[in-house]
């Protein structure tokens, strides 16, 4: 009786016991979890879904069989002009990512609602470093760990922010960006670190690449790894910076900083407590120049694996050797468990920018195979004696003769680029979201080739080139399968172990295939192109695949040509998906462009043609190539300019009154910001022209 009647005097804190075992604190990310729970697919932990970096979901619930009957659950408006190039971490019902100038959202998993935003203010700090605009705009996410949530910010700074309120913990600086730095990327996590890299040698930035782990309850710095050796010998003190330095020659460390940032996904294991991240080339592009005494420029263009806790070099190994092609080998990193030989290994794949698809060791290094996922002439082959490329002279562009072309595969922004593929391990397939068009390079006299890989938007004759979504067999080193797109540059990949592999395109599409045939089973049009890779968790015992639509990315930016084009396009949005949910998609109405009422335009053509070259030189890598600029974006499309924003041209373009939103102050005399003007409203009188003509 006694007994009995303490387990009922008991009852309410045991129930309350198991309640609060059920309930985590927000942002609950462990080590033990991620471990623990990698079978059940619930959460979306970290950006890669588990410590393998596969991109899978081990939910089946939406399968090959029932995925027809996938429908919309929520679709919640982000207010995120530039788009999303984040792949979303969700955790316990919540989800965590950021958008254009690092501002991160925690959203409502259930109701797509947004719990809190954190904006670092990043925008005033662009304006006083217009370099930095790229990197600030295509921000590609966050990560989580015990209760934190960390935000990486082009102005280098690494935030914790607290996952429950959104209020900020605390900043380190992890980089200079007066010195050419700056991070485009989300930092990484585990073991109770976070990982931060950065990037600066790919916008022609002198900088030395590095990585930096943090105690993720302090900020601590615990360890940093540089990619390159220091200028100064006396600095070169560890192993791989010994090692390191013997591969250089010439001025380019002292004139140049060596480059090799790791600026994009890093893949911890925990089973091995290796952390691997693979590092991008350096300025001058062109070996010669940059190291005219030959050597191997170490690490350029590598993977490098490194102890997490220390940070200490344990191996690397160089994709391209005496890269010209700035061939970054920065593109996400799959571990996976491969019967090769008869014999298990446990191996890395990775697919760079140089379109070979690796399979290393993921202890040693060693190289197992490789070979062409995509169309490439600046190798025939990969010597697996040496694991160095034998190269084709089609793609030596600075042997060309002046007035010369040559089309370079894969183009320089990758046959494969931070738009992460993904693993099935059931399959034993990867994913890859494939650009097939070339670089073209033209020797126009002199003897600095660094600037002459330019983009290609036409192949045979048709604009743009296609992309493609290739099921890559590590195995037999061939394509499964493959799927065309009509634009180059689409979105990240997501494979589940309901036989399903889901992807966006540049159109707007959001796909989903049969995991092994590559049948296309469900499709839905949202509005807005993708960018950004798909993710998978559960809420409420119910699987959701979650897609966040609207463009990212530098391609975007750049080239809106080669992405979905200056097509008007719907708003940035997070779309999740789940079972039996008849929710109509959201239609988009999208309205044709008009252009405003604008002054007359009284400039002669020599004055154009100035303006033009100005505009190249100081407008074009924010406002986009040839004026066109991405639709609805953060940066307007000054063609566009209404007669107001003529009118204070001056005001805007030299006196910055525009500052604190981003748009720099140009030391631009009056005339030459005249010329620039005259130069855009003629590109305004001919989009007038081809407007009324196509009305008539
Ligand atoms: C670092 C990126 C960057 C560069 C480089 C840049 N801009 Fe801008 N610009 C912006 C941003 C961001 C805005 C939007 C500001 C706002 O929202 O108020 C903008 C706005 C403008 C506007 C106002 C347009 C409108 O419709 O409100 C003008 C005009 C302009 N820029 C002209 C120029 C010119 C001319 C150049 C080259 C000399 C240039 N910009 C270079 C980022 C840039």
């Amino acid at each position: 009786m006694k007994n009995l009647r303490a387990i009922l005097f008991d009852w309410p804190t045991a129930c309350l016991l198991a309640v609060s075992a059920a309930v985590h604190a927000a942002g609950d990310v462990t080590e033990k979890r991620v471990l623990a729970e990698s079978g059940k697919g619930t959460n979306w932990f970290l950006k890669g879904g588990n410590f393998d970096g596969e991109h899978f979901s081990p939910l089946a619930d939406i399968s090959r069989s029932n995925v027809a009957d996938l429908g919309l659950a929520w679709a919640s408006e982000i207010p995120a002009p530039d788009g999303i190039s984040a792949t979303p971490i969700v955790v316990d019902g919540v989800i965590y990512f950021s958008a254009a100038y690092s501002v991160a959202f925690a959203v409502d998993a259930k109701s797509g609602k947004i719990l809190w935003s954190f904006d670092p203010d990043v925008r005033a700090a662009v304006a006083t470093m217009p370099r930095m605009s790229w990197l600030a705009r295509v921000n590609r996410g966050v990560a989580v760990w015990d209760g934190k949530v960390f935000v990486t910010t082009a102005d280098c700074r690494l935030i914790a922010v607290d996952a429950a309120s959104g209020k900020e913990l605390w900043s380190k600086k992890t980089c200079d960006p007066a010195q050419g730095y700056g991070i485009s990327d989300s930092p990484y996590v585990g073991g109770g670190k976070v990982f931060v890299g950065n990037a600066g040698s790919e916008s022609h930035q002198k900088t030395r690449g590095y990585v930096t782990a943090y105690d993720a309850d302090s900020g601590k710095q615990l360890w940093r790894f540089f990619i390159v050796p220091s200028d100064r010998p006396e600095e070169n003190t560890s192993a791989a910076m010994k090692l390191a330095a013997k591969t250089w020659s010439g001025t380019a460390l002292e004139e140049y900083g060596g480059g090799g940032n790791s600026w994009n996904e890093m893949t911890y294991d925990a089973g091995s407590g290796l952390l691997f991240f693979g590092t991008s080339g350096a300025v001058p592009y062109v070996h010669s120049l940059r190291s005219p005494d030959g050597g191997d420029n170490l690490f350029l263009s590598s993977v490098v694996a490194v102890n997490a806790s220390s940070g200490e070099y344990v191996w690397h190994y160089q994709t391209v050797t005496e890269d010209s092609w700035d061939y970054n080998a920065t593109m996400n990193i799959v571990l996976a468990d491969l019967e090769i030989n008869k014999e298990k290994r446990e191996t890395l794949l990775i697919a760079p920018k140089n379109g070979f698809f690796y399979v290393l060791d993921k202890l040693t290094g060693e190289l197992l195979s490789a070979e062409k996922y995509a169309k490439v002439n600046w190798a025939t082959h990969i010597n697996l004696e040496t694991g160095r490329p034998v190269y084709d002279p089609a793609a030596e562009f600075w042997n060309l003769a002046e007035g010369e072309s040559a089309a370079i595969w894969p183009n320089m922004w990758g046959a494969h680029s931070w738009n992460p593929m993904a693993w099935h391990p059931g399959e034993k397939l990867a994913y890859i979201p494939v650009v097939d068009i070339p670089s073209i390079s033209t020797n126009w006299g002199g003897d600095d080739y660094s600037d002459t890989l330019e983009m290609m938007t036409e192949v045979d004759g048709k604009p743009f080139g296609p992309g493609k979504l290739v099921a890559w067999d590590p195995l037999s080193q061939s394509a499964r399968w493959s799927v065309d797109r009509e634009f180059p540059f689409n979105g990240g990949v997501l494979a589940t172990a309901g036989g399903l592999v889901f992807q966006g395109d540049a159109l707007g599409a959001f796909e989903a295939f049969d995991a092994t045939s590559g049948k296309l089973l469900w499709r839905v049009m949202t509005g807005s192109a993708i960018t950004a890779a798909p993710v998978s968790y559960k809420v409420d015992g119910k699987q959701q695949v979650l897609i966040p639509v609207g463009a990212g990315g530098g391609v975007q930016f750049a080239y809106p040509e080669l992405h979905a084009g200056d097509r008007p396009q719907g708003p940035t949005r997070l779309m999740a998906f789940t079972l039996g949910s008849d929710r109509e998609v959201p239609s988009v109405a999208i309205v044709p462009r008009e252009l405003p009422d604008q002054p007359a335009l009284t400039a002669n053509d020599e004055q154009i043609e100035e303006g033009r070259w100005l505009y190249a030189d100081n407008c074009g890598s924010c406002h986009g190539k040839n004026a066109v600029a991405r639709y609805g974006g953060s940066v307007p499309d000054l063609r566009y300019s209404s007669s107001d924003v003529h009118a204070s041209w001056p005001a805007i373009v030299i006196g910055g009154s525009r500052s604190a939103n981003g748009m720099p102050s140009f030391p631009l005399e009056a005339g030459e910001a005249e010329a620039i003007r005259n130069y855009l409203l003629s590109l305004s009188v001919q989009l007038r022209k081809a407007a009324t003509s196509s009305a008539q």
